[in-house]
């Protein structure tokens, strides 16, 4: 049985948090949660590209009923809220902190119509065809059971309903990692982030494995599009070393080596950013599957 996660009010109930979930639900309650809301403006803006191709590919209509998965501070909930005016949207992901700030986000907009719920998208109760729409902006990647989410979540949505997901291709293709990865290497141990598939940011980097995944779950006419943009990562290289490394990941690969070592990974990551500075700021490179289908 899962031991349920931690939040900022103590532990989500465990029926509400698969098992194989509990370690992703227990970082977005914690360190990653709280960057997430402290940077939520910040990685608007990072995604400021990516965000329209994915709201003008969920096909969203006046009055569609839409379910954002991990929806985190809620930037694409309100989105979908002011796409849908006459229908309803409802933001489900296992963060407090993340939630809390959406729902602030949507009463400060007055979207009454997009609310939000707590839970492991894996496995929430949605009642069956509740949605004409499932999106997502980068909450996809982190399931334990792929297999059972994308099952799950084309039982929420009706027959011939539309799925829209972003999520990242590969590692190596996205400069706004790699660029800072190499810059710190000398200094600092780069994080594991875990074996190909494994629940993290590059879980589905592999255009056949979301094929498969999305065939299987009932999903037709999948289609990938490669998204190759620039990402704004700060308004100059300070700006963009303070944002970068206040990053959990960041963060624990810093406090493991000394202060004069840290101090000169920080320099060379200053460095390496400068290099990327234009006219509207510090830009780098960055790599997305948009992927849309079906529910068959
Ligand atoms: C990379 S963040 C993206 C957040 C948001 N979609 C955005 O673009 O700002 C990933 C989000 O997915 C959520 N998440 C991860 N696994 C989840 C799951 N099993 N069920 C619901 N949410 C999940 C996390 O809590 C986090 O908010």
């Amino acid at each position: 049985m899962s031991q349920g996660a931690t939040g900022a009010d103590g532990p989500l109930p465990p029926d509400e948090v698969a098992a194989g979930n509990t370690a992703q639900a227990q970082a977005w309650n914690g360190a990653d949660g709280q960057y997430w809301v402290r940077y939520r403006e910040n990685l608007e803006e990072r995604y400021r590209r990516l965000t329209p191709r994915l709201m003008a590919a969920a096909g969203i209509r006046a009055d569609s009923r839409v379910l954002d998965v991990g929806c985190g501070s809620g930037g694409t909930s309100l989105a979908a809220g002011r796409a849908a005016p006459e229908g309803s949207v409802l933001g489900v992901d296992l963060s407090r902190p993340m939630l809390a700030e959406a729902r602030q986000q949507a009463a400060a907009a007055g979207l009454s119509h997009v609310t939000f719920a707590e839970g492991d998208a894996q496995i929430h109760r949605f009642a069956d065809g509740a949605f004409d729409v499932v999106l997502s902006r980068f909450g996809v990647m982190f399931f334990d059971d792929p297999r059972a989410a994308f099952h799950h979540l084309a039982r929420a949505l009706r027959p011939g309903g539309r799925l829209a997901f972003l999520c990242w291709r590969e590692l190596r293709e996205n400069a706004y990692l790699t660029v800072p990865f190499a810059a710190l290497a000398p200094y600092v141990q780069l994080p594991d982030l875990g074996a190909p598939g494994a629940p993290g940011p590059f879980s589905l980097d592999a255009a056949d494995r979301i094929t498969a995944l999305l065939g299987g779950a009932g999903f037709e006419k999948v289609s990938l599009t490669a998204l190759d943009e620039p990402m704004w990562v700060g308004t100059d290289a300070d700006d963009a070393v303070a944002a970068l490394t206040a990053m959990p990941m960041a963060q624990e690969m810093l406090s493991e080596v000394g202060e004069e070592t840290g101090a000169r990974a920080r320099a060379a990551l200053r460095d390496a950013l400068a290099a990327h500075q234009g006219p509207d700021g510090v830009t780098l490179g960055c790599a997305a599957w948009l992927v849309t289908a079906r529910r068959g």
